[in-house]
């Protein structure tokens, strides 16, 4: 069937569709019911199926007779390893775990965290807590402690899987007193901390909760998977929102599965049996769903990289990996290109592997600029596939269906809506607005399986943050256009959230921070263009009145406080003094206009604002500290 055949057929008769797919899996109880309404009027998946992803992922296959097959390859060019581990192998690793998990009093409805580096025993721990219905939460190793004490606040886990440290190129990360210091900020205290020791040969302070995770793995019992219903959530993810305060989006499992079954075969084009990389990390989405569930519920072999695309140990890092697992599909982030791309121009490297294996190489993350799109499609010789999706969505709503049929590919455009996914774009009033008109990116109601299906402990902020904006639709937060062919451009986020190197951070969260140091009296923080990373941050600062002390003094501070409480990954750098900041008559901040200013050379002045000679004196301070087009 052709792409137009198979995504109306998806729109019109949604029931029907997801069925036929949902029975491509191996359900412990099938599902009758395909799709019910929660008490928000918001589609549930598969309400009475049973199922359970651990064993989907893993036992099928052997029951299959495929346990000798890799299930997992582990590449770390940062400790110098490299592991092929079997689903024969994963079995044991996740069954046991899973019984020691069981022996220390977790089960069905408890929850979670995982805080750990890319490393096998991550997607162990993941694989473990499905397997006996524990909701896991994986949270980002680029965290700060702060950030991961608001997590166990809020989602209360019961324990927490770490690992002593992780690697990050030559630095070595505290993963484990990490977690020490956000146990002791946070309100909630979990019972058992389990740590794999990575023996780097760094000294690891000892608690009282600590449980050793060999240990724990060798004297448990392997258990079987449990049934599940298709509505029981497999995880919570929390993701950056526009306030200081993570969501924690909620998936399920039935829909999931089904979802990402799907996504392999018709989006990424996988037969079973192939490899696929996604490069990225088991912390964001996209590691969660195409690191882990989607290759191992379709029998594909998993890369799992620790590494960087460059200096680990350098920018042909990508290439080799790809030829020497045998890559069939890659997928990254533009950046990962970018950096690659600045370090080795001419794509040289590439030459020294042969890497006829691939076929498609899929980016996503963040917005995709026609020049890295380009220099990919000429250096890699294979179609470069831009595609668009959230934490939210779990797997992509606008992409190149290339398992279904190759869509000629269009720069700058994230592709066609994918099946399941009604995309339209609204004006303020919710009406579809027409072709090469930006406007509100809002997909119609009813979502396809695998997509959010609440946040955690925060039914309200859900329905208002997503449902309430326009009334039977789903809104993404990201403004946009089609044109006549109905292909997708995402022209970037209309709130306070920006994207660094393809990871999704809040502005407002960083402004939180910046304006309670103690001198400052007022601030914005906004994104801005950044040749590498596609946006960084930027805060401007008011300071109050005789602050006795230097002006860079207080910058390192508010920069140190911003690490110190969101993490590395935040990559706030940048602070200016300035001695106002632009607002409206009404004394709101114009922070889209410090953006403008910063980043276009002509710009809208809205024409509430207050005092209009401001703009000169801001776009001196970028001009004296090369800011944005002043560079
Ligand atoms: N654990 C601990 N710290 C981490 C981390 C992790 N998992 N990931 C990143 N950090 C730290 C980095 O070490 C860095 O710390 P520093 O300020 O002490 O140097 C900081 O967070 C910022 O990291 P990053 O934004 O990654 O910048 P970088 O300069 O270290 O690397 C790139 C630049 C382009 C190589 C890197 O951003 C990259 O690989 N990007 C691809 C991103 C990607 O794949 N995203 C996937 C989302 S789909
Ligand atoms: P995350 O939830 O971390 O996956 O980030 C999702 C956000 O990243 C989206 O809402 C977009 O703003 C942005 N994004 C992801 N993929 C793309 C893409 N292909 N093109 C443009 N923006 C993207």
């Amino acid at each position: 069937m052709n792409y137009h055949d198979l995504y109306q057929e998806s729109i019109q008769h949604p029931a029907k569709f997801w069925k036929n797919q949902a029975l491509q899996l191996d359900w412990f109880k099938a599902p009758d019911i395909i799709v019910s309404d929660d008490k928000f009027n918001y589609n549930q998946w598969f309400e009475d199926g049973q199922l359970n992803l651990s064993y989907l992922c893993i036992d099928k296959h052997i029951k299959d007779g495929f346990g000798t097959q890799n299930a997992i390859i582990f590449d770390s060019p940062v400790t110098n390893t490299k592991q092929h581990i079997t689903f024969n192998k994963l079995h044991y690793q996740v069954s046991k775990l899973a019984g020691g998990l069981q022996s220390l009093g977790l089960k069905k409805g408890d929850t979670c965290i995982i805080y750990m580096p890319m490393i096998p025993q991550a997607l162990y721990a993941m694989l473990a807590c499905v397997r006996i219905g524990v909701i896991h939460s994986v949270v980002f190793g680029g965290f700060a402690p702060h950030e991961l004490a608001i997590r166990i606040n809020d989602c209360k886990p019961k324990a927490i899987i770490t690992a002593s440290n992780g690697v990050e190129i030559e630095k070595i990360i505290p993963y484990k007193p990490f977690v020490d210091e956000a146990i002791a900020k946070a309100d909630y205290k979990p019972t058992n901390v389990i740590v794999f020791d990575r023996e780097l040969g760094v000294e690891i302070p000892k608690k009282d909760y600590d449980i050793d995770y060999i240990d724990l793995v060798e004297k448990s019992p392997s258990v079987a998977a449990v049934s599940l219903e298709s509505t029981h959530p497999s995880y919570i993810l929390y993701t950056s929102g526009t306030t200081g305060t993570p969501k924690g989006i909620i998936r399920d499992t039935g829909g999931y599965a089904t979802a990402l079954k799907f996504s392999m075969k018709y989006i990424y084009g996988l037969d079973e049996g192939e490899t696929f990389w996604a490069a990225s990390d088991v912390g964001w989405v996209v590691g969660h769903s195409y690191i882990v569930y989607g290759p191992l519920l379709n029998r594909n072999t998993t890369i799992l990289f620790e590494g960087k695309p460059i200096k680990t140990p350098d920018a042909s890092t990508f290439w080799r990996v790809i030829s020497e697992h045998d890559v069939k599909v890659m997928f990254t982030a533009p950046t990962a290109i970018r950096a690659i791309k600045k370090e080795d121009p001419e794509g040289e490297m590439i030459q020294q592997f042969d890497i006829s294996c691939l076929k498609h190489q899929f980016l996503a993350g963040e917005r995709c600029d026609v020049a890295t799109l380009t220099w990919t499609e000429e250096k890699l010789k294979v179609p470069v596939i831009d595609h668009w999706w959230q934490t939210e969505s779990g797997w992509p709503m606008v992409a190149n269906m290339v398992g279904v049929e190759l869509q000629p590919v269009r720069p700058g455009s994230a592709g066609v809506p994918v099946c399941g996914y009604d995309i339209q774009v609204l004006n303020e009033e919710g009406h579809e607005v027409a072709a090469g008109v930006e406007g509100f990116v809002a997909v119609k109601l009813p979502l396809p399986p695998g997509t959010l299906t609440n946040l955690w402990g925060n039914p309200d902020r859900f329905k208002f943050g997503y449902l309430n904006r326009f009334p039977g639709y789903y809104f993404s937060g990201d403004g946009g256009y089609k044109d006549e062919d109905g292909y997708v451009f995402i022209t970037g986020r209309v709130d306070d959230i920006i994207n660094v190197a393809g990871h999704r951070l809040s502005t407002a969260e960083m402004e939180e921070i910046v304006a309670s140091h103690k001198l400052v009296a007022e601030c914005a923080v906004f994104g801005v263009h950044c040749d590498l990373k596609g946006q960084k941050p930027l805060g401007l600062i008011v300071l109050k009145s005789d602050v006795g002390l230097n002006e860079q003094t207080i910058q390192k501070e508010i920069i140190q406080d911003v690490r110190h409480e969101i993490g590395a990954v935040a990559s706030f750098r940048d602070v200016l003094v300035v001695q106002r900041l632009p607002k409206t008559r009404s004394g709101k901040i114009l922070r889209k206009l410090l953006r403008d200013i910063a980043d276009e050379q002509q710009y809208n002045i809205p024409s509430t604002i207050d005092d209009i000679s401001i703009i000169a004196e801001i776009r001196s301070v970028y001009q004296a500290q090369n800011i944005g087009i002043y560079k």
